[in-house]
């Protein structure tokens, strides 16, 4: 099939790439130049596992391009793909000024016709605003379909490939037909419902895993007080097949650039209806507290912070990428800036993009674990990547000024910790010891 996509970011590009990679013709749109240069000099501008090798390989095989001109690609497409951005706007509710122009340009380009199929998250009743300004501007026929995008970041490739369920929601039969055959080769779970059932299913889904990050750190912080261990009970409860393991990882809340901007989007949607969606804003509250578990952690390790060298461990909003997007790690350390600390900070890739949130002259940018950690008086693990799990963690103990360890993902097991002298914080397991048999404090 021929296929345009409108928008190279994380969905656009690794949905581009992955239809070429099903033999598919697909062209890839932005109106980022510099992107568009260094997509087409075969350079990935993001950082995906994986991405990269296929993309080149289906370059080279002539099946997918990088352009600038939409007005060429649509013209060549039978399948234009929306994966614009769709931020928040200050209220919480979802930005569609990108989604509107690019359904304006796919309006004045159409010359024959099209499925116009929708990636972008948006909100109940969207697609059906799109339809209208497409049709406003041309009389060749088209089928709109909303087609949600499920994958995470760092994962994308293979998310994208082996997909869970790909969900069409349509009113056309001819479209069904045509998507159905272009998703087929990726899964036999295709559910095809209506569009506004499409557009929720996409918040409901966010919304749900959301919900369960936010219960279980609740259940952590409960842990804290009454002496239970939360990886024990996540461990007990998900062998449920009715709760499910996954997404039962207490840490420092949720961020990154789709669950804190669709809960808000969900809310909006909610309230634009008199709903006050009661159980999904307190989701977002407990998320908000989470991440200061850390600084109160500090404070009672250390008490002051004021001139404290404190050593952070992580940057992006999880391991394997290089986003940064409302990351947790960009709220604490403006704390520990505003209470006159000084950060010694590690990431193994996403430093420069987090740079550009938050910059201080009392911020060192690090080049290993090891050195963001020498003279430390605390070290703070915000993001659990591999590299941090393998650290040796006695030498690492000699390199700080105190031996205090904040672990907000709980990357290290109990055997690892009761051989050091750390004085250990790890988020709702207050039961561990250290080599002194001195247990982690309770808050
Ligand atoms: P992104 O910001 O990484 O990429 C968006 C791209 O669109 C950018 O490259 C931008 O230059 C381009 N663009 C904007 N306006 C354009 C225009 N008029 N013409 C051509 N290109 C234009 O965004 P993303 O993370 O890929 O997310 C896209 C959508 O997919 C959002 O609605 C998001 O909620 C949803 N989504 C994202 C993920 C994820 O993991 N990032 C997963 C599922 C769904
Ligand atoms: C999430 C969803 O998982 C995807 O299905 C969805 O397509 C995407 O949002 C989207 O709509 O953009 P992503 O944000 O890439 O994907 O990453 P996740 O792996 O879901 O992690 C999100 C955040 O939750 C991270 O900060 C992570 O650290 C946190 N998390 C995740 C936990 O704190 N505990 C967990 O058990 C799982």
């Amino acid at each position: 099939m021929n296929i345009t996509v409108i928008g190279t970011g994380y969905v656009g590009l690794v949905s581009g790439v992955c239809f070429s990679e099903l033999g598919n013709n697909v062209i890839c749109v932005d109106n980022n130049l510099e992107k568009v240069t260094t997509l087409s000099e075969g350079n990935v501008p993001i950082y995906e596992p994986g991405l990269k090798e296929i993309m080149n390989s289906n370059m080279k095989a002539g099946r997918l391009s990088f352009t600038s001109n939409i007005q060429e690609a649509i013209s060549r497409s039978d399948i234009i793909i929306i994966a614009v951005g769709t931020p928040s706007l200050p209220n919480g509710e979802a930005n569609l000024s990108y989604i509107e122009l690019v359904a304006r340009e796919i309006g004045s380009y159409m010359d024959s016709y099209k499925i116009i199929m929708t990636k972008s998250t948006v909100p109940v009743g969207t697609n059906d605003r799109i339809e209208e300004w497409i049709g406003s501007l041309t009389t060749h026929p088209f089928d709109m379909a909303s087609v949600p995008e499920f994958l995470r970041e760092g994962t994308a490739v293979q998310d994208t490939l082996y997909p869970d369920r790909i969900v069409i929601g349509t009113r056309s039969e001819r479209a069904i037909a045509i998507l159905r055959e272009l998703h087929g080769p990726l899964t036999d779970q295709i559910i095809v419902t209506d569009i506004r059932s499409a557009e929720m299913i996409k918040y409901a889904s966010n919304a749900f895993l959301a919900t369960k990050i936010s219960f279980i750190n609740e259940i952590s912080n409960i842990c804290e007080k009454v002496g239970a261990d939360v990886s024990r009970v996540a461990e007990g409860m998900g062998y449920d097949k009715r709760i499910g393991a996954s997404f039962l990882k207490a840490g420092i809340g949720y961020g990154g650039s789709c669950f804190p901007k669709d809960t808000q989007a969900l809310i909006q949607i909610a309230g634009n209806v008199d709903y006050d969606f009661k159980l999904l804003k307190s989701v977002v509250e407990v998320n908000k507290d989470q991440r200061f578990n850390i600084i109160r952690k500090l404070d009672e390790a250390l008490g002051e912070l004021e001139g404290k060298h404190i050593a952070v461990w992580g940057l992006a909003f999880k391991p394997d990428t290089d986003d940064v997007r409302d990351a947790p790690a960009i709220e604490i350390i403006q704390r520990l800036l505003d209470l006159g600390a000084k950060v010694q900070a590690y990431d193994p890739i996403a430093t420069n993009n987090f740079r550009k949130e938050v910059d201080s002259p009392s911020i060192t940018w690090e080049n290993s674990a090891m050195e963001a950690a020498k003279g430390a008086d605390a070290l703070c693990v915000l993001t659990e990547w591999k590299e941090f799990m393998e650290i040796n963690l006695s030498e690492l103990a000699e390199y700080m000024n105190q031996p205090v360890l904040i672990d907000g993902r709980n990357i290290y097991a109990e055997n690892q910790i009761a051989d050091t002298s750390f004085q250990y914080y790890s988020v709702g397991r207050p039961g561990l010891t250290n080599i002194d048999g001195r247990k982690t404090a309770v808050l």
